[in-house]
């Protein structure tokens, strides 16, 4: 059963989703016909956007995650609107050896090959500042998006090396330190150890046909903030800076910036410009700008900004400024 959206339908799913249109965004449905793809953290949100816009795009899916319901109902809903065999789940705890090498050769053994491995998965409620947080709370951060990170890019590179092609990404995000008005020290130290790994890898790998570059999937989600966990109340911000609040965002109440399957298209046109974008990372609304993006509704429509990769340095050093820090004396 299906469900009438604007001009299209979706599959009938508790996933919350909207129609994947790459036509309307330039791109055609066999973009990466013949491929296979692994997504992290593909059963929600951003990599659920992935993951859709991947296989609309005619590649294979193979979408990893810890949420076995959300996973296997996102297998259920890709092989509904592109054909029976066109994902696979496998409940993953990429932070897990074991389970990490069962993903691999639970792909190996289904598709035969993975040429793309999209590196997502994170908790994104390891938010806390750095003096109220238990150092446990560092260690998960470090396990998902790093040690995770690694743990997957070992099983899965190789091979791409091998066949002298793949394509690997990581969903990077666009604080390596934590503003104070976002306090999310302990994510963002998580995010940027990963950040490191990925673009150390890029170098190593130069030359061999393996591509690898980060996309921050910056404002992309239907989030509803009433769900959120909220920002540390006790923390002294500084009066110069904005407040970080939903009206800042075109729907009041909700993060909804980016629809998540817009993301994918995206997440689609850098993997088919993947050798352009080796060893640098680029903010997804500059991808939008590079592709054209036609958004259906102006008002929810991302900033034009001028298209710019950015370094290995910039992207580490990215939005360092934000904070008060030096800048401001
Ligand atoms: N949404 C944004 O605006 C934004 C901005 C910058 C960066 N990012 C990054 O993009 C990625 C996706 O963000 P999101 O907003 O979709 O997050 P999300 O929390 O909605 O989804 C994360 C997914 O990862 C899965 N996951 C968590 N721990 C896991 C583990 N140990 N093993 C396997 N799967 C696990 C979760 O089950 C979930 O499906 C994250 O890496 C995030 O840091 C997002």
């Amino acid at each position: 059963m299906a469900t009438e959206t604007a001009q299209k339908t979706v599959v009938d799913t508790f996933l919350n989703i909207e129609p994947v249109d790459l036509e309307h965004a330039g791109l055609s449905k066999d973009a990466l016909k013949g491929q296979v793809a692994v997504v992290t953290g593909g059963a929600s949100n951003v990599g659920l956007g992935y993951a859709r816009a991947i296989a609309a795009a005619g590649a294979k899916v193979v979408v990893a995650d810890l949420n076995a319901e959300a996973g296997a109902e996102t297998e259920r809903v890709i092989n509904a609107e592109n054909g029976p065999d066109s994902a696979l789940f496998v409940k993953t705890d990429i932070t897990q050896e074991s389970d990490v090498k069962n993903l691999a050769s639970q792909a190996f053994a289904k598709f035969g090959k993975v040429d793309i491995l999209i590196n997502n998965a994170m908790n994104m409620r390891l938010n806390g500042p750095v003096l109220k947080s238990p150092v446990s709370d560092l260690d998960a951060s470090y396990a998902i998006s790093a040690r995770g990170v690694m743990l997957a890019v070992k099983e899965f590179v190789p091979a791409m090396i091998e066949r002298g092609y793949g394509v690997v990404t990581y969903s990077a995000t666009q604080f390596h330190y934590s503003p104070p008005m976002v306090g999310g020290s302990i994510y963002t130290a998580g995010k940027a150890a990963a950040t490191s790994l990925i673009m150390s890898l890029a170098n190593e790998v130069k030359g061999t046909g393996v591509n690898v570059f980060c996309l921050t999937p910056a404002g992309v989600g239907r989030f509803d903030f009433s769900k959120m966990p909220p920002p540390p109340k006790d923390i002294e911000l500084p009066k110069d800076l904005p407040k970080f609040e939903p009206s800042m965002f075109a729907m009041p109440g909700f993060f909804s910036m980016i629809p998540p399957e817009a993301g994918g298209a995206a997440m689609v046109y850098c993997i088919l410009h993947a050798k352009e974008l080796h060893g640098s990372g680029i903010i997804i609304n500059d991808v939008f700008t590079a592709m054209n993006y036609p958004f259906p509704n102006p008002a929810t429509a991302p900033k034009p900004m001028p298209t710019h990769r950015l370094s290995d340095m910039e992207l580490t050093m990215a939005f360092c400024t934000m904070g008060p820090g030096f800048s401001s004396r």
